[in-house]
């Protein structure tokens, strides 16, 4: 089963989704989107063509909406009984689930004859598909034909899957899942503060190991640093993540290298960072020591009661190293504290010399799903609300974005409230 994080009502808060159905069996799955959308803050407004009526009916979408679904060009509830205009004028963003091979046909070529082809025509809004077929159906020359034609008309191709489809077959042509389309269609509505930026981005903890079967580690789940990569990648960059041993989902477009140790984390970074990205972000909760008499084999008890003696050595300090780098990236630390959090966090922004300092607010954040943050730069300090570690992300993305030198108007200008710090 899928891990799904805590759904933020925020993402798409304001946003106005064109959600046409049409005629294939994963239709079933839009009702799962639809929800999704919503959860996330969308207005849904759904279209469906006569073969998705088969699969399912209108009144499942208009509980679930609580708008009217339409279905017919000359539908006499649009006031000027132009609803193809109406609807897509309404709406930031048409998305087409499932699309059947005949729906992609009637795109490719232009078909407006019924309302959501003709709707679809009529727009100025981005369109984007998640095609839904048998294998065959999907490699037929003529769908593949039709699929270059949508994509070089400028419509986003969300999918589609491979695995086990209704037909009994097995193969290319599965709708993806609504969570995962729910995420594009996220990333396309997100704005693009980060765009051109390439950002390295830690996460997790660290694993150091004692003998084969037993290590050191800590109670970091990787929550954060994952939230803040797909923030990201959805903000437009180009994210790298490096994460320790961690169960979290690899966010969409993020490049993920999995590591163990610090020192295999500090590796990878030093990689990433050749070239210089324009960002490194360090989540990462790395162990500050490593057992250097690691047996390569299980330690057993002895008849003595002799327990192991673990000699350490400092592992290196990641994030120092990446700030001390001619043309450094611009650094984020991050830190979780016991006490005196300003301090102490204040202290490890001017040790590590890094530009902005994000510390926990609460030392047991690990593992949740919300969390509280003090940000501190060299103007002063300020804490966000107790919020999901998604929204924060966001929030934080808009930070750092903002302290970036970026061309075009609009981002620097916002002078969030910073309080002076004493020290
Ligand atoms: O020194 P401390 O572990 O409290 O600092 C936390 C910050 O430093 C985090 O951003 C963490 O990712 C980073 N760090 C690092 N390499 C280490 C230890 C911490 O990059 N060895």
């Amino acid at each position: 089963m899928k891990l799904i994080p805590s759904p933020s009502r925020t993402e798409l808060r304001g946003k106005s989704i064109l959600l046409g159905v049409t005629g294939g069996v994963a239709a079933y799955k839009s009702a799962n989107l639809l929800r999704e959308l919503q959860s996330r803050g969308a207005k849904v407004q759904v279209v469906m063509t006569e073969a998705a009526q088969h699969f399912i009916g209108t009144a499942t979408f208009q509980a679930l909406s609580g708008e009217p679904v339409y279905t017919d060009a000359w539908d006499q509830r649009v006031s000027n009984a132009m609803a193809h205009i109406e609807l897509s004028r309404q709406a930031d963003i048409v998305l087409i689930v499932p699309a059947s091979a005949d729906f992609m046909a009637k795109l490719a070529n232009g078909l407006a004859d019924d309302l959501l082809s003709t709707l679809c025509i009529a727009s100025n809004k981005p369109l984007a598909i998640a095609p839904s077929m048998n294998r065959e159906m999907w490699a037929h020359p003529a769908t593949q034909r039709n699929l270059k034609t949508l994509i070089s008309d400028g419509a986003a191709i969300i999918g589609p899957d491979t695995g086990d489809q209704a037909c009994g077959e097995t193969g290319l042509g599965r709708m993806l899942e609504p969570y995962d389309i729910c995420e594009a269609v996220t990333a396309m509505l997100t704005p693009k503060l980060m765009a051109g930026k390439r950002v390295v981005v830690t996460a997790g903890p660290t694993y150091e190991a004692i003998d084969p079967v037993r290590g050191i580690t800590n109670r970091s789940s990787g929550k954060m640093g994952f939230e803040l990569a797909r923030a990201l990648a959805n903000a437009g960059a180009k994210v790298e993540l490096i994460a320790g041993p961690t169960f979290q989902l690899t966010p969409h477009d993020v490049k993920r290298t999995d590591v163990t140790s610090a020192l295999q984390m500090h590796a990878a970074v030093m990689r990433n960072c050749e070239p210089r990205p324009d960002v490194f972000v360090s989540v990462a909760a790395v162990a500050d020591w490593r057992v250097v008499n690691a047996s390569d084999r299980k330690l057993k008890k002895t008849a003595k009661r002799k327990v192991p003696e673990l000699e350490f050595a400092e592992n290196p300090d990641i994030l120092s190293e990446v700030a001390a780098l001619p043309d450094a990236p611009y650094c984020v630390g991050f830190a979780a504290e016991s006490q005196d959090l300003l301090d102490n966090a204040t202290a490890k922004r001017a040790r590590k010399n890094v530009p902005l300092l994000v510390a926990n607010i609460g030392p047991a954040t690990f593992g949740l799903d919300d969390n509280q943050l003090l940000l501190i730069d060299e103007n002063g300090h300020r804490s966000t609300a107790v919020r999901s570690k998604r929204s924060l992300a966001t929030e934080l993305v808009k930070e750092i974005a903002r302290r970036l030198p970026m061309p075009g108007p609009g981002l620097h200008d916002d002078g969030f409230a910073f309080q002076k710090s004493d020290s």
